[in-house]
């Protein structure tokens, strides 16, 4: 390596840098899952129901991580139906072929396991995995991505006392295979069964209301102590409001970004959302206190059934919770929970995953380049079948993904014409993709023409949430934007009948995923994707087609059947891989400490 030879020590620390990776030896540790996933028997809400499991927990265990770190997640699919695990909000850079979405895999058939690696380059924050393909989502088959800073970087906050998370979500008895079923057949999912909180059912606040004997998630926790809550709506298509009884919730992170900090009584979370709040416990615990998570955006006097109760518990508590639940705040203020969503701000001054402050990326001084107007509809008939649209167009999934059709140049299996605006013609189901143009700065604005909130998620990106409010986007509107600490995230909520604007800057080459979260929206037809290309073709730009890649569709012909087709739930016993992980991170603590000398 010449460079050696120069006598500074910048370039110095860079040849080693380089040098490392030229042998294959990053710096930045490995860290190895194995992921099974199957069907487990549970009654969350009293009827027994199958439910995805991973491992053989409901939710899925989290994969605790630091900025850079590099995850091999082994995902085998003991379902009986084709599986993809998608890391949501983990943003793959130059990698979308780890993104574990129909448009840039090929799923994994039943009985075959696949290796997702991946870096989690850049990125801290609050994140989960989840199915991706036919509503599996709705049975389950999450679990958390916690992301650490690394330890150069402190937290915008004392560090805490302990860490938990928490999924919230909407739960129905019947399966997702019915589910999906029944919106295909133009039936609505209807008023969910009730609430779960990690997978379990309501504390029996309510004898009338709540069968006897349901087990309930308890939190448990040290007085005088403070937690950092990670809390995710992991559900199929309600927002939440959570709440702790006489608990403030100072919010400090939401998807990979720092917060202003603000105490908060109660937060709405919609679907795919993730928020990190620093709860002190400073009450007196004369009893247990109650969390709640409640639906919001629907009708009360139509919601006759449970909310997701779970139970904070003082180590010193003095006896159960009782009495009644704490109230939904603001319920017939449409206005409430859009001023709560733009009191949501970035922390300009406080770092990330980089040393440097994350305002330091002024947003607001950037010119736009393009503009897309999308609006979403609810469900119609194109051609006799139920569909949802995105500027009138259902996204129709081709058997080959897209990523493998540009890779293998195969023709004709999209086109890149998606439209910046609703057209003047009739709405279609067809596969046309955003065309994207490296390095451009793009405003997109989501406009609700359904009567229900939705969320909106990109892969591959955080972006910058601008604007939002009720009526139609207008030109004008631009001057209500937030042009300073509007936050960076990557899953947005869009009101009914109203639009929320973002700002995305496409540096991250590859095909992303823009969808609706809401699993019935999303089922029917709204995602479109990005295509991200670089012009300047070098291995740099993107990393290469994976060697495990599987293959379907048109390039079916180059799958090899995967030799072992096996029960992984019979099968070997795994192993932890803590000890590898511990011996590559000592060596990459090594190898740090030499480079910072
Ligand atoms: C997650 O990892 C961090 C940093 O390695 C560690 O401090 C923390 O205890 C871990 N948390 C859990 C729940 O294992
Ligand atoms: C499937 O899992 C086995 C270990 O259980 C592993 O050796 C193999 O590489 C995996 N296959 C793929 C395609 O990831
Ligand atoms: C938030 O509330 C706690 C009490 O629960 C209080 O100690 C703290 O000062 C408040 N923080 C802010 C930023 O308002
Ligand atoms: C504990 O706090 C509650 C609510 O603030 C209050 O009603 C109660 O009297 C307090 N109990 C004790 C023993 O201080
Ligand atoms: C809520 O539902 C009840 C009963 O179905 C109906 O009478 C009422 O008008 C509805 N309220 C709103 C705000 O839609
Ligand atoms: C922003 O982050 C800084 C750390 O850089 C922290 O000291 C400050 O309290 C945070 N400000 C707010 C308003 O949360
Ligand atoms: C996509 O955009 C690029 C510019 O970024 C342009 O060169 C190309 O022609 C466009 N492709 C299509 C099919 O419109
Ligand atoms: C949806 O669009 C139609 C036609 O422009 C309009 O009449 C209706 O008010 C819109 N509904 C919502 C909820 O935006
Ligand atoms: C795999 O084995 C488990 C445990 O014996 C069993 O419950 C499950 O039904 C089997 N799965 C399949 C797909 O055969």
């Amino acid at each position: 390596m010449p460079a050696f030879s120069v006598p500074n020590s910048c370039l110095f620390r860079f040849a080693v840098v380089l040098c490392f990776a030229a042998l294959g030896l990053a710096g930045d540790p490995y860290v190895f899952y194995d992921l099974t996933v199957s069907y487990l028997t549970a009654s969350p809400l009293g009827v027994k129901q199958k439910v995805i499991g991973v491992n053989g927990q409901f939710p899925g265990p989290i994969l605790n991580v630091t900025t850079n770190w590099n995850v091999v997640a082994n995902v085998k699919n003991d379902l009986d139906e084709p599986l993809l695990i998608t890391w949501n909000g983990i943003q793959h850079r130059k990698n979308s072929w780890q993104d574990g979405v129909s448009g840039t895999n090929c799923p994994i058939p039943a009985g075959w396991n696949w290796t997702y690696q991946f870096q989690v380059k850049d990125q801290i924050g609050s994140f989960f995995y989840f199915p991706s393909l036919g509503f599996q989502r709705a049975a389950g088959g999450y679990g958390g991505i916690t992301i650490n800073n690394r330890d150069i970087i402190p937290l915008p906050f004392g560090f805490p006392d302990g860490d938990i998370t928490l999924f919230i979500s909407d739960w129905y008895i019947k399966s997702h295979k019915e589910m999906r079923e029944d919106l295909e057949n133009g039936v609505g999912l209807g008023s969910p069964d009730g609430v779960l909180f990690n997978g379990l059912g309501p504390y029996r606040y309510d004898n009338g209301l709540i069968p006897d004997g349901i087990p309930y998630s308890i939190v448990t926790v040290d007085p005088g102590k403070t937690y950092r809550l990670r809390v995710h709506n992991v559900g199929t298509s309600t927002s939440l409001n959570f709440r702790i009884q006489n608990h403030n919730l100072l919010l400090v992170e939401t998807e990979g970004s720092y917060t202003v900090q603000q105490n908060y009584t109660s937060m709405d979370i919609h679907v795919g959302q993730s928020y990190s709040f620093l709860v002190t416990m400073d009450q007196n615990a004369s009893s247990d206190y109650y969390i709640v998570a409640s639906p919001r955006f629907v009708n009360s006097s139509d919601w006759t059934k449970a909310v997701g109760v779970a139970v904070l518990h003082y180590t010193n508590s003095q006896g159960p919770v009782a009495g009644p639940l704490p109230d939904l705040p603001n319920e017939n203020d449409k206005f409430f929970s859009m001023s709560q969503a733009k009191s949501v701000r970035w922390n300009v001054s406080a770092s990330a995953a980089r040393p440097n402050p994350q305002g330091s990326f002024k947003y607001g001084d950037i010119t736009v380049t393009d503009v897309y107007v999308i609006l979403n509809r609810p469900a119609e008939l194109i051609d006799g079948k139920w569909h949802t649209t995105l500027n009138g167009i259902s996204y129709l999934a081709p058997t080959t993904p897209l990523k493998l059709a540009e890779q293998f140049n195969v023709p004709g299996v999209f086109k890149l014409d998606f439209p910046n605006r609703l057209m003047d013609r009739p709405a279609k189901v067809d596969t046309s993709v955003i065309n994207g143009s490296y390095k451009a700065f793009v405003e997109i604005i989501f406009q609700n023409n359904d009567t229900t909130v939705q969320s909106y998620h990109l892969d591959g990106y955080a972006f910058f949430v601008v604007g939002m409010d009720y009526g139609l986007w207008t030109e004008n509107s631009r001057s209500t934007y937030n042009k300073w600490d509007g936050v960076a995230r990557c899953t947005t909520q869009v009101f009914p009948g109203a639009w929320t604007a973002i700002l995305v800057f496409l540096d991250n080459a590859g095909i992303w995923n823009l969808r609706a979260q809401n699993l019935d929206s999303w089922y029917l037809g709204q995602e479109v994707y990005i295509s991200v290309v670089n012009p300047e073709i070098t291995d740099k730009n993107e990393l290469s087609l994976p060697d495990n890649t599987i293959y379907c569709g048109a390039l079916s012909p180059l799958q090899k059947d995967q030799a072992q087709r096996v029960n992984f739930s019979k099968g070997t016993p795994q192993f932890p891989r803590t000890v590898q992980t511990a011996v590559i991170a000592i060596v990459a603590a090594i190898i740090q400490t030499l480079m910072t000398r």
